[in-house]
C-alpha cells in the first residue's frame, strides 16, 4: 500500500516512529510528513533531533530508517507536493500522533500545512483515513472536533492501550494502538495478542 503518515506535535512520538518502522518492514510505501511541532516532540520524547530545515529533517528521518528506499519525506509547508493532489495514487492516510490543533484544523477544513491538506484530500476522496489523537483530559471542543471527523468517515483510534493482553513495556502498549490502526488498514500483523486468542493459537 501507499500510505501517508502525518506526525504532529502531540505527545506519543513513539507511535509515529514505530508505525513507520512497521510499514516499511512490511514493504509498504510510506510518505511521511512531520509538522514543526512533531519535530520538537521527536526531540523531547525520543531524543531524536531531526533538525530545522526540510533538507535536514528529510536527511535525518531517512537515516533513522536506514535510508529505506520506500520511505519518502515531504516538507510540511509544501502544498504543491505530489501527495497533496487528489489525483495522487495514495491508498490511505494515518495521522499519528494527532494533536488537538491538527484535529481542529482538519475538522474545520483548514489547510495550514501539508498534513491538513493531505487529510482534507483523504476525506474528499473518501480514502481510508485514521487519526490517533492524544490529549487528556479532552475538552468539549476537542470531543466535538473528533465527532465531526468521525461523522465524515475518519477512523478515530485514541492513543490508549487495552490491558487484557497484559502489556509489560511501553512498546507493547504502543503496539496495541498501532495494531488497531493496522486492523483498519487490513494489514496483517502480530503486534498484540487478541482477546481470548493465545499466542499458541496463532
Ligand atoms: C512535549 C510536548 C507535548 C505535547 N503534547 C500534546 C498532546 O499530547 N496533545 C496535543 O494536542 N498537543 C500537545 N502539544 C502541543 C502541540 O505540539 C501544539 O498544539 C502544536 O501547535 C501542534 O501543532 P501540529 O498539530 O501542527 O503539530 C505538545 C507539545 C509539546 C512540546
Amino acid at each position: 500500500m501507499k500510505i501517508i503518515v502525518g506526525i504532529t506535535g502531540a505527545s506519543g512520538a513513539i507511535l509515529g516512529q514505530r508505525l513507520v518502522r512497521f510499514l516499511l518492514e512490511d514493504d509498504h510505501e510510506v510518505h511521511a510528513i512531520i509538522s514543526p511541532s512533531g519535530v520538537a516532540v521527536f526531540a523531547e520524547e525520543l531524543d531524536i533531533r531531526l533538525g530545522g530545515s526540510h533538507a535536514e529533517i528529510r536527511k535525518n528521518f531517512l537515516k533513522h530508517y536506514k535510508n529505506n528506499k520506500t520511505l519518502h519525506v515531504a516538507p510540511a509547508d509544501d502544498f504543491a507536493a505530489r501527495i497533496s493532489s487528489g489525483s495522487s495514487s495514495i491508498d490511505a492516510m494515518v495521522i499519528v500522533p494527532c494533536s488537538m490543533s491538527t484535529a481542529a484544523a482538519v475538522a474545520h477544513g483548514l489547510t495550514l500545512n501539508l498534513i491538513h491538506r493531505a487529510a482534507s484530500v483523504s476525506i474528499k476522496e473518501k480514502r481510508p483515513f485514521i487519526i490517533v489523537p492524544r490529549e487528556s483530559p479532552m475538552s468539549a471542543i476537542h470531543l466535538r472536533n473528533l465527532l465531526t471527523l468521525s461523522e465524515v468517515g475518519v477512523h478515530v483510534v485514541p492513543a490508549t492501550t487495552a490491558f487484557y493482553h497484559k502489556p509489560k513495556t511501553v512498546e507493547e502498549m504502543v503496539d496495541f494502538t498501532l495494531g488497531r490502526v493496522l486492523d483498519i488498514l487490513k494489514i496483517k500483523h502480530k503486534l498484540f495478542t487478541r482477546w481470548r486468542e493465545s499466542a499458541a493459537e496463532e
